[in-house]
């Protein structure tokens, strides 16, 4: 493996700052999508097209056809999260660096650096590549993926193909590779409350005028309590608890409470409902997390002043068997109810995902076991996860396996400052992928070719 041009052509494409949440990066993300096309044709590609937005479009490739050969779709997503905060990087999210065997820079586990794994894995397995390959790269995942959502809605017959092969997660632990039987869905809100017409002086008004940011705090604290517990009237409806068998699976897997607060989450304690695993708090519980909370005075300096308006950024993680639109109402109707008669209280929906529950039954699960455990020397663990990608249940309506995976590490800090890939997973994963892309073209299974 010519490892060094490697890097450069990740280095490449992880240097465009492709953030797709912000207006001003809409030619990175333009340029992020030209880098992916132009992959997909090196690779031989019959067909690559932008499809859906000229800002953000979805590259959609067809590989060279191989009669007779499973058709593989691959997804993953050249947006990026924004870099913020800027002076908590090492070194600067978009001048990607080595640093003892890792790779810095936005985007480099999240997903970049693991679309580039797929793609060159691919050329990795030399001239004729083994299977029908399909792609679907996306450029807005990381804000909801209204584009490819559309798509899909418009034309499923994209997602026709034996199996989908994402690799946009993590390894469950150092030498863990993992496939996941389930994603989170996500309900992300804006959540304003007015108290007033205009802004109020705090000495005039102060003791008899509702301040805005105190009823948003009040609100918020009603939402969720300090045990952890989410006060939305039939939140937890859905909510089924894993199965025993589940359970006791998780058991056998190399996480420990005590060493996550330790080294991960670096806090002094870990919240939530005391009553659930910790395992079961990230993965099989839904949440409510503020993100941000604006409005009033938040300049250098002081300024006595009562504000009218607050706003906070908030979403929810939802749990198979909830619904998105189901939650919308659900979460209108409680701060509706919750926020006092003085106050006018409102959501505004930004985006959101349905939770995906993917069986891991499909004969290709079986032969990507056997890649990792040629490759790397272990096979896949099945695991849940508790992060989101939007369109995985529309990628599986086809009839399709949808295989979630991944080469990254639990430590690759995703969305944060210093966001890293270890080189060893990278050059690992492609030997992975090459051989599974491998497997699945010696047609070892051929119940495989029969599935739609
Ligand atoms: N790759 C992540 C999703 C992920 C992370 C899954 C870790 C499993 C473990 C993806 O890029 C992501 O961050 N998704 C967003 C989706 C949202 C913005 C709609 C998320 O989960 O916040
Ligand atoms: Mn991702
Ligand atoms: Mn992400």
């Amino acid at each position: 493996m010519d490892t060094d041009r490697l890097l450069r052509e990740l280095s490449d494409f992880l240097r465009i700052p492709s953030v797709s949440t912000n207006a001003s990066h809409n030619a990175d993300c333009r340029a992020a999508a030209e880098w992916v096309a132009g992959e997909l044709r090196r690779l031989g590609c019959r067909e690559v097209q932008f499809l859906a937005s000229g800002t953000h479009p979805v590259v959609w490739g067809v590989g060279p056809e191989v009669p007779g050969a499973p058709t593989l779709l691959l997804y993953g997503h050249y947006d990026v999260q924004p870099p913020d905060p800027l002076d908590q990087w090492t070194t600067p999210p978009f001048e990607p660096t080595v640093r003892d065997g890792k790779l810095f820079a936005r985007g480099a586990a999240d997903d970049k650096g693991q679309v580039f794994c797929l793609l060159k894995a691919i050329e990795a397995t030399g001239g004729r590549p083994p299977v029908n390959f399909r792609f679907l790269i996306e450029g807005e995942e990381e804000h909801g993926s209204r584009v490819l959502f559309e798509l899909l809605r418009r034309e499923p017959e994209r997602t026709r193909a034996d199996a989908v092969l994402i690799a946009d997660m993590a390894y469950v632990a150092p030498r863990w590779p993992a496939v996941y039987t389930t994603l989170r869905g996500l309900c992300y809100a804006e959540l304003t409350v007015r108290t007033a017409k205009t802004d109020l002086h705090s000495g005039e008004f102060g003791g008899a005028a509702p301040n805005a940011h105190e009823e948003l705090a009040r609100l918020l604290g009603r939402l969720k309590t300090p045990d952890g517990k989410i006060h939305i009237p039939g939140f937890y409806a859905a909510v089924k608890r894993p199965s025993k068998r589940e359970l006791a699976t998780w058991k056998g897997l190399p996480f420990n409470e005590s060493e996550f607060l330790k080294s991960r989450v670096q806090a002094k304690a870990l919240t939530g409902l005391k009553s659930h695993s910790v395992l079961e708090r990230l993965w099989a519980l839904p949440t409510f997390e503020i993100h941000g909370i604006t409005g009033g005075f938040t300049e250098d300096g002081a300024k006595t002043v009562i504000p009218a308006e607050a706003t906070a950024k908030i979403s929810l993680r939802l749990v198979p068997d909830q619904k998105l639109k189901v939650v919308e109402r659900q979460l209108t109707a409680a701060v509706k109810r919750l926020a006092p008669r003085y106050v006018q209280a409102s959501v505004r929906f930004l985006h959101g995902a349905d939770p995906a529950t993917v069986k891991v039954t499909h004969p290709a699960f079986r032969l990507l076991d056997q890649a990792f455990q040629e490759a790397v020397g272990r096979g896949t663990v099945s695991a849940r996860a508790g992060g989101s990608i939007p369109v995985v249940p529309a990628l599986g309506r086809g009839g399709a396996a949808v295989i979630l995976t991944g080469i990254g590490l639990p430590d690759d800090r995703l969305h944060a400052p210093n966001e890293k890939l270890d080189l060893k997973q990278l050059w690992d994963g492609i030997k992975v992928f090459r051989r599974f892309y491998e497997l699945l073209g010696a047609g070892v299974d051929v119940s495989l070719q029969r599935r739609r």
